[in-house]
């Protein structure tokens, strides 16, 4: 279809086939036309899923496949990097999912290949950017409504984590998010993180530091506290409170359906974050897919990538030694200004 982006999408777990049904059913301007995962069987039953699209074990192949003109990475973070170096050498648009890389080098090298090429292609998956309570707070902060921002206080609880999940991903995968936001939220950078933790909830796998206590000290003298609570049980909770010097607010507050039965009053928890953020997600891609269609990235960009995964290094040594780290971070590069 001429004036259709065609995307190959690299990853078809959950991330990935989500994405895809978006393409087919809430984003329009774009269709899936290849899809590739290691799994073949999983490649091609989310490749069924799009009318028309290729399915591939290997990422090149996709990336190659007939029409692509731009690429989704929804592979675990490790995997990111090269094919995100891949796409850039296609000259492609890319929207990869959380974290860019895992860690602070493989985000450099990103970044130097990007600069190679001279423009912006990467946008990354930093998707509470495009959550509508997410942006009121960033509107009523960015016009002074509480005054000079002073903490954030974040609680991030998922029911329960994937099997695969360690101690240090709570940092690297789960409070990613609340980096990118503060950075987003503050217009600030995050320069020393702190990690305390509890005795283990009895709720999480053996050996797994869930919850912890993350601490992010900012370059404009805020503090962002984050509960990151990944066992919680009971269900899927981001909630945010700004504090300025004159007035606070507070987002994530869930507020879903009240039941009145059996004498009894309650309210539903969403249990996880494809529910939560959905609407975030979808405009996340229409965002991304009108940008690409003009050549742009206007979201998080691999800059903002790189920072996150800074922050995430510091708090893992964090995490590691027990001290209070401070984030070690290169020149902003002027293609990110
Ligand atoms: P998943 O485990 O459900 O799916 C990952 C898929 O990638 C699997 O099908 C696996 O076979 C495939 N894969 C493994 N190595 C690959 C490679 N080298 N090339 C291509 N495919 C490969 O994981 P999930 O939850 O879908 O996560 C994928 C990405 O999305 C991760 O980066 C994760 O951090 C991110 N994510 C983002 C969220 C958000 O809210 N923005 C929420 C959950 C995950």
């Amino acid at each position: 279809m001429s004036g259709t982006l065609g995307v190959a999408v690299i990853g078809a777990g959950r991330m990935g086939a989500d994405h895809v049904r978006r393409f087919g059913v809430t984003v329009g301007g774009a269709r899936v036309v290849a899809v590739a995962d290691p799994d073949g069987d999983r490649a091609k039953e989310v490749a069924a899923s799009a009318e028309g699209a290729s399915a591939h074990t290997d990422p090149a192949a996709a990336l190659a496949a007939p029409g692509v003109g731009a690429v989704v990475i929804a592979s675990p973070g490790p995997a990111h990097e090269e094919a995100l170096l891949a796409a850039l050498e296609l000259d492609l648009p890319v929207l990869c999912e959380k974290p860019l890389t895992p860690d602070a080098a493989g985000a450099l090298r990103v970044l130097e290949a990007e600069q190679r090429l001279g423009r912006r292609r990467i946008q990354v998956g930093f998707m509470r950017r495009y959550d509508a309570e997410y942006v009121r707070l960033k509107e009523l902060l960015d016009a002074g409504g509480i005054g000079r921002p002073l903490f954030l206080h974040c609680r991030h609880r998922n029911a329960s984590s994937p099997s695969f999940f360690t101690s240090g991903m709570l940092i690297s995968d789960s409070v990613v998010h609340e980096v990118d936001a503060a950075r987003w939220l503050l217009g600030q950078e995050v320069t020393a993180v702190s990690v305390l933790s509890p005795a283990s909830s009895a709720g999480a796998p053996e050996g797994l530091r869930d919850p912890q206590l993350v601490l992010m000290e900012t370059s404009g003298g805020a503090i962002v506290d984050v509960e990151v609570f990944v066992n919680c049980g009971f269900g899927y909770q981001v909630r945010c409170e700004a504090v300025g010097e004159a007035g606070s607010a507070r987002i994530g507050e869930g507020r879903t359906m009240d039941v009145e039965a059996a004498g009894r009053r309650s309210e539903e928890i969403v249990q996880d974050f494809t529910v939560r953020f959905a609407d975030a997600y979808d405009r996340q891609l229409r965002a991304w897919v009108a940008a690409a269609a003009r050549g742009r990235v206007t979201g998080p960009d691999a800059w903002d990538g790189y920072a996150a995964a800074a922050v995430s290094e510091a708090g893992l040594t964090a995490l590691r030694t027990g001290v209070r780290t401070p984030v070690e971070m290169a020149g902003r590069p002027p293609l990110y200004h």
